[in-house]
């Protein structure tokens, strides 16, 4: 820890070093990408003002960063090279690996702020190596080339631009053509290849500064918690003043607090949508998994009890033909059937009822029952019945069986009462026990905690389950709705299998039945920018001539929420169960995409469309996966171009972060778009959740209520997560088959929820101890719930120590008397702790001490609610 204040105070002194007097006009910038990583350490610089003499600007510090391909591996900068153009404006090419034939390109006015990339494709069947630029003063454009290597081989091709957006078509290059200009520079007694440019000093000096900027910012956010109990070791127990400003009050959004419901770490197969089965459509596909589980297959979690051949899959004539695969079973014997494991084994509880239900169809004339059983490993029988027969046609067969006992592993067996062919599909065991009683509903004590948290809205089905691996893999709406058997199940992007069983319908309903407003986003016409699937892990596009179909969907959905039931769309709702509208108010397109032109095409087009045929829907842009850089910058330029009403904000920070950046958006322009912060959550080391995490996201809670004028909702991510099978770390949820484990990080969310407000009204805290890292320990926010009429106190104390507070709200019509106090405490690493509640007396002013590492909610009744 005294080391990061020791840095911190190096830092900050060498920011505000002078200007010396005899420094250089112009100096030589060396432009570089070492080896180390793969080539994964992105673009370094150098300068000298000999060209002999070498400092670097680093160590390994990137100026820019390969986004091509996927995470990981993929993201290489190799041999970049780097020219000014003849506007001034800089430009960084650069070849991606030994295969593909792309390079990539990226443009800055100042070798720092880059824009966008973008990876032209010039080679049909060959590599791009050691790419080059020239300008050509007689054609006026500038030249690429670049090396391939055909066989044994190696070429040279070029190719010229004269914006670096459109290229003329390869052509075989001669060795006149190359420059050969790259360099062999010793930096910190290593050789490096790279590119020399003659700049002003100016420029060299603010890639210094940037640089130093950069390593201050990192240094602020390892700032955690846990080093607080020796940081202020001397500190006492303070005092504090808080008085409310009641004149100075502004109306903040009455949406704040959301979630974000995304089909990762089991979230709905397995999660929340209550399905017991399986693999219930025998749909699972190697390609779920990447290949990388060889027995994910259709045939996944089920077994057969006779010969292996008596269990294949076929594909003709299915059900429907969105569910293309089906099991076939040759019962040679009777007691032969299949087995279903469930989801890490079927949960069953004593006297509860289940609705089992299969599509079935004997085939060569073979009829008869099917016995349904529920068992366990040892064979004891905890429910059974008997379907009716088996016909020559697809046909449900249903039946209801009620559990005997409880059971945390059961299986499910389908045992033919006859011997010959039969075809399953569908297999299904329902608890008849969902969330408000739903048909193909969700699991009750997940929906019900989700519920707790008072969520004013949902954003589903992603992330990046919503852009998708790929172009082929893109969330389709249409594939969700409609009955079980028409609709049609996708790899997850996150490595499993999507049933769908969880679908639009299914999402729209929940929002309604906690009172939330549904989300939905859509893909911006991209997949996701780290795919791996389809040309090399490229963000690519929906091709142009099929961007008009793709736009309909979009209208469509909205017809199909909002629509009459008699329209062509809401009247598939209508037969779902749903004849009202479902009242659709918000669509998200994108979802921290790549700002490309790509990207600004596709999204332009779907935002215009829906904007004039839907003028009362308001969409909401994307700004990219982080609180700054490229696609920040570029995103919120472009939503600012486009008036886009609302933009979805991401980012995933240490405590740190939080700490020192309470300012973030009380820096917004107001006359901007409306900020989502669709998600954010405090990452540690290890990546749990404690009181460290829950305090930190409580502090920014507490700064973004202050700006809720301009951040108009929130959403930590991501909500859900099962034991066992958790891809992302930390989650607001945990749980298995038969429990829900709540965070501390959850009870943060749930004491927002509820007690939100409508209107924020300031206050000022004034601190018996003013120094900035002890008072930026402290926030509080004061809210006023037109609906209740309750005004909320909420304070966060990060210190080790309490703080004795007075509270003042003179002015505001509290109710004397008592008030009800939430309390969440606990030290930095405990991850157990709850909030507890208790009242407490008010007064003018009255008292409150803030324990020690707490986050507490004050909610006080107003004088006019107990006039009415
Ligand atoms: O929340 C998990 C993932 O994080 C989301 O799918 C994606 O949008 C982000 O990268």
């Amino acid at each position: 820890m005294k080391k990061i204040y020791f840095l911190l105070i190096l830092v900050a002194a060498t920011l505000l070093q002078p200007t010396l007097a005899n420094e250089p006009d112009s100096a030589w910038v060396f432009s570089y990408a070492t080896t180390k990583n793969r080539g994964g350490n992105g673009l370094h610089y150098a300068w000298s003002i000999d060209r002999e003499n070498w400092q670097g600007i680093g160590p390994e510090f990137r100026f820019l960063f390969s986004d091509f391909g996927t995470w990981g591996a993929q993201k290489r900068m190799l041999t970049p090279f780097v020219f000014q153009d003849q506007q001034g404006e800089w430009h960084a090419i650069w070849s991606l690996n030994d295969e593909v034939g792309q390079f990539a390109h990226a443009q800055a006015p100042d070798l720092h702020t880059w824009d966008s990339q973008d990876y032209p494709y010039v080679m049909d069947d060959a590599n791009v190596l050691l790419p080059e630029v020239s300008f050509q003063p007689n054609e006026n454009n500038y030249a690429i080339t670049w090396l391939s290597e055909l066989g044994d081989e190696t070429k040279i091709y070029k190719t010229t631009t004269t914006d670096f957006k459109s290229y003329t078509p390869t052509v075989e290059g001669t060795a006149a053509d190359r420059l050969n200009c790259r360099e062999e520079v010793l930096i910190d007694g290593e050789k490096q290849l790279g590119t020399i440019s003659k700049v002003s000093w100016q420029m060299i000096d603010g890639l210094i500064k940037y640089y130093q900027v950069s390593q201050y910012k990192e240094m602020q956010r390892a700032e955690r918690l846990t080093d607080d109990a020796t940081r202020f070791a001397d500190l006492e127990p303070l005092t504090a003043e808080i008085t409310a400003i009641p004149e100075n009050s502004k109306a903040i959004s009455d949406l704040l607090i959301g979630i974000f419901f995304e089909d990762i770490n089991y979230a709905a197969d397995g999660g929340l949508y209550a399905e017991l089965v399986q693999n219930r459509g025998f749909e699972y596909q190697l390609s779920d998994t990447k290949g990388r589980d060889k027995s994910w297959d259709s045939k996944k979690a089920w077994n057969f009890t006779g010969s292996q051949t008596g269990f294949v899959i076929d594909t003709v004539s299915p059900i429907h033909p969105n569910q293309q695969h089906y099991a076939v079973l040759t019962i040679s014997e009777v007691g032969e059937g299949v087995k279903n494991q469930g989801f890490d084994g079927i949960p069953l509880k004593a006297g509860d009822r289940y609705n089992f239900s299969v599509f079935a169809r004997g085939l060569e004339g073979a009829k008869g029952k099917l016995l349904i059983r529920l068992v366990d490993d040892s064979g004891k029988v905890y429910a059974e019945g008997s379907t009716k027969s088996v016909s020559a046609d697809w046909k449900k067969l249903e039946l209801t069986l009620t559990a005997k006992e409880t059971i945390d592993e059961a299986r499910l067996q389908v045992i033919p009462q006859f011997t010959g062919k039969v075809a399953l599909d569908l297999v299904s065991l329902f608890p008849q026990k969902t969330f408000k009683n739903r048909k193909n509903g969700l699991r009750p004590d997940l929906a019900e905690a989700i519920a707790e948290l008072h969520p004013r809205f949902v954003r589903f089905p992603g992330g990046c389950v919503a852009h998708g691996d790929g172009l082929d893999n893109i969330y389709r709406w249409k594939n969700t709705v409609g009955p079980l058997e028409t609709r049609k199940p996708d790899r997850n992007i996150w490595n499993y299998h999507q049933s769908m069983g969880l679908g639009y319908f299914e999402y729209f309903q929940f929002c309604e039945d906690i009172g939330a407003e549904p989300l939905p986003v859509i893909a911006a016409g991209v997949p996701c920018q780290n795919s791996s699937c389809g040309g090399h892990g490229q963000q690519g596009g929906i091709p142009m001539c099929d961007m008009d179909d793709y736009v309909q969907d979009v209208l469509d959905l909205i017809e199909w929420a909002n629509g009459d039931k008699n329209s062509e769309w809401g009247k598939l709702r209508a037969q779902a169960g749903h004849p009202e509208p479902f009242n659709l108010k918000y669509v998200g397109i994108g979802n921290e995409d790549l700002i490309t032109d790509i990207f600004k095409e596709r999204f332009e087009m779907i935002y215009k469309a829906v904007k004039e045929k839907h003028p009362e829907i308001t969409v909401i842009g994307t700004v990219g996966p982080f609180s700054e850089g490229t696609d920040y910058r570029v995103g919120w330029d472009f939503a600012t171009e486009l008036e886009v009403p609302m933009v979805d904000e991401h980012y995933y920070q240490p405590p740190g972060w939080y700490l020192n950046n309470q300012d973030y958006y009380d820096r917004y322009d107001r006359s901007k778009s409306k900020v989502y912060l669709g998600e954010y959550a405090t990452h540690i080391p290890g990546r749990k959740l404690n009181m460290e995490t829950a305090l930190c996201d409580a502090l920014h809670l507490i700064n973004v209520e202050r700006n809720a004028d301009v951040v108009s909702m929130t959403s930590y991510a991501p909500l859900l997560a099962k034991h066992g099978h958790t891809q992302w770390n930390p989650d607001l949820i945990y749980f298995n088959n038969t429990e829900v484990f709540p965070t501390t990080d959850y009870f943060v969310q749930v004491l927002f929820g509820q007690n939100a407000g409508d209107e924020y009204i300031a206050s000022q805290i004034h601190l018996s101890n003013n120094k900035k890292e002890v008072k930026k320990r402290v926030a509080s926010s004061l809210v006023h719930d037109s609906k209740t009429g309750d005004y909320i106190l909420k304070l966060t104390n990060l210190l080790p120590v309490s703080v004795d507070t007075k509270i003042n709200l003179v002015g505001l019509p509290i109710l004397e008397g008592e008030a009800v106090l939430s309390v969440l405490q606990g030290n930095p690493t405990d991850e157990k702790a709850r909030p507890e509640n208790r009242t407490i007396s008010l007064g003018e002013p009255f008292e409150y001490n803030l324990p020690a590492y707490s986050f507490s909610v004050i909610r006080m009744k107003s004088k006019e609610q107990e006039r009415k």
